[in-house]
């Protein structure tokens, strides 16, 4: 039976044009994100590894040299997975108040924390991920990771992801990495899920 799969995207492929085009999308996922979930499939096949969701695949693998390609794979689908959660057609610009005010609290206002977002995923050397995350003291941090590494390596609880492999924008945006940031921390961003995680969040800390 299989184990992991490719999760359907929560819109039509068409839907986040002109930021990303449908084309840039059917490839994303219906090829690179398709990758992932069918190498870990194969690479999980009657071991162990099958009884553990992805979040916590990802943990137990990090640190072994021999299962590096497990994790690999298991992150970069989680990573996409959250990916597409974290983006809307329903342009909704600004948040909601809760999540405006620790942003403006964080970052001085909506705008810087738009500019370093920009700012950190542009300096970002190669390929990786920029995220919103709730850090293991409490602060709200723009963090970078290399290739499919994820926040909840150390302790941190995202709350919005955006890719930064070319493969996300090179089609549309070719090597203009801070103009796509940029236009999806501006059009994109699902404000609804962001609240959600931070809803996740703090009836964790609070149990
Ligand atoms: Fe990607």
């Amino acid at each position: 039976m299989t184990r992991f799969t490719l999760k359907a995207l929560p819109y039509p492929a068409d839907a986040l044009s002109p930021v990303m085009s449908a084309r840039t999308v059917q490839i994303h996922h219906g090829k690179h994100q398709a990758a992932y979930a069918s190498k870990l499939e194969s690479l999980t096949e009657n071991s162990e590894h099958r009884h553990y969701d992805l979040d916590h695949l990802i943990i137990r693998t990090y640190n072994s040299r021999r299962e590096r390609a497990i994790f690999n794979n298991a992150s970069q689908l989680r990573n996409h997975e959250f990916f597409w959660e974290s983006l809307t057609p329903n342009t909704v610009v600004d948040p909601p108040r809760p999540i405006a005010e620790r942003l403006v609290q964080s970052f001085g206002s909506l705008q810087e924390f738009r500019e370093e977002f920009v700012r950190k995923a542009v300096n970002q050397f190669g390929s990786g991920w920029a995220w919103l995350v709730i850090s293991p003291s409490g602060a709200w941090r723009i963090d970078t990771t290399h290739d499919a590494d994820n926040p909840v390596l150390w302790g941190g609880f995202p709350l919005f992801v955006c890719d930064l492999w070319e493969h996300a924008y090179y089609l549309d945006w070719q090597q203009d990495r801070a103009g796509f940031v940029r236009a999806v921390v501006e059009r994109l961003i699902n404000w609804e899920r962001v609240s959600l995680r931070l809803s996740q969040f703090q009836s964790r800390h609070a149990a």
